[in-house]
């Protein structure tokens, strides 16, 4: 069984890049709505809540982590897998979407991603590492996750808010990069705002890894788990994966 997890909706993204692979295995998503976003926190609390998180779904029966959050990824990346106690494999979806520059015509790309990601640079090493060619720049967009788990994915705050993250770029940006999970369902107005670059999303390259492992084929079902309001977390889980069959729960204080 796979886990996956974010701080949030986010990981829904890499979970729709699995099933879109045909990846069939059973998986367990835990989002940690507890203590969303993650993006404004300290590296110490991350590192906590991604220990935590990891022991969650270890405790829940998986024997592989895709992980379904950048910023929790960028910690690991600053201070290292394995994290405390952890043995189970894992799936670094900075280090696997970075391979989506390894062989691109892209001369520019724009990284937007949580301010601890941006702090990192952890996306302008991994790319730097499988295409030195390419010129990286980094940006936070701290807004546009709350927008998105207030449900408001399409107002014009969140319009605006990607217009001034996309307004940061230097000229001559001809890729963008869903540094964080939560953008691609921002991907409208991203389209919008750069109507020239290619936007990239890190789960295509993250679901390919994963295929390229040969698992056992499973029964495709899904448990989605949040330690918040489960009636809100399910009616996103229906909008956003269009799953109506998958199984949602709430855990009380699951991590931390
Ligand atoms: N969706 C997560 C990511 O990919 C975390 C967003 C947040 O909670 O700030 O980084």
């Amino acid at each position: 069984m796979i886990g996956v997890y974010d701080s949030g909706l986010g990981g829904l993204t890499v979970l729709a890049a699995l099933r879109a692979a045909a990846i069939d295995d059973d998986v367990v998503y835990f989002a940690d709505q507890a203590h969303v976003p993650y993006g404004e926190r300290t590296d110490a609390d991350l590192h906590a809540l991604l220990t935590a998180n990891l022991a969650w779904l270890e405790a829940h029966g998986v024997d592989l982590v895709v992980m379904g959050c950048n910023t929790s990824c960028a910690v690991a990346s600053r201070l290292g897998w394995p994290v405390t106690n952890f043995r189970l494999p894992v799936q670094d979806l900075i280090v696997n979407g970075a391979r989506s520059f390894a062989q691109s015509p892209f001369k520019r790309v724009a990284v937007i991603a949580t301010p601890a990601t941006v702090r990192s640079h952890a996306y302008a090493s991994a790319i730097g590492a499988v295409a030195p060619q390419v010129d990286v720049v980094e940006i936070a967009a701290p807004l546009l996750v709350p927008l998105v788990e207030a449900g408001q994915s399409e107002s014009a705050a969140a319009r605006d808010a990607v217009r001034e993250a996309v307004a940061q770029f230097p000229p001559g940006v001809d890729a963008i990069v869903y540094g964080c999970t939560h953008y691609p369902l921002l991907d409208a107005h991203f389209a919008l705002a750069a109507p020239h670059a290619a936007r990239i999303d890190p789960a295509r390259e993250q679901a390919r890894a994963v295929l390229a492992l040969g698992l056992p084929p499973g029964n495709g079902t899904t448990l989605y788990v949040t330690n918040a309001d489960p009636v809100a977390f399910e009616q996103n889980v229906r909008r956003w994966t269009g799953d109506t069959t998958g199984r949602v729960r709430s855990v009380t204080a699951a991590a931390k």
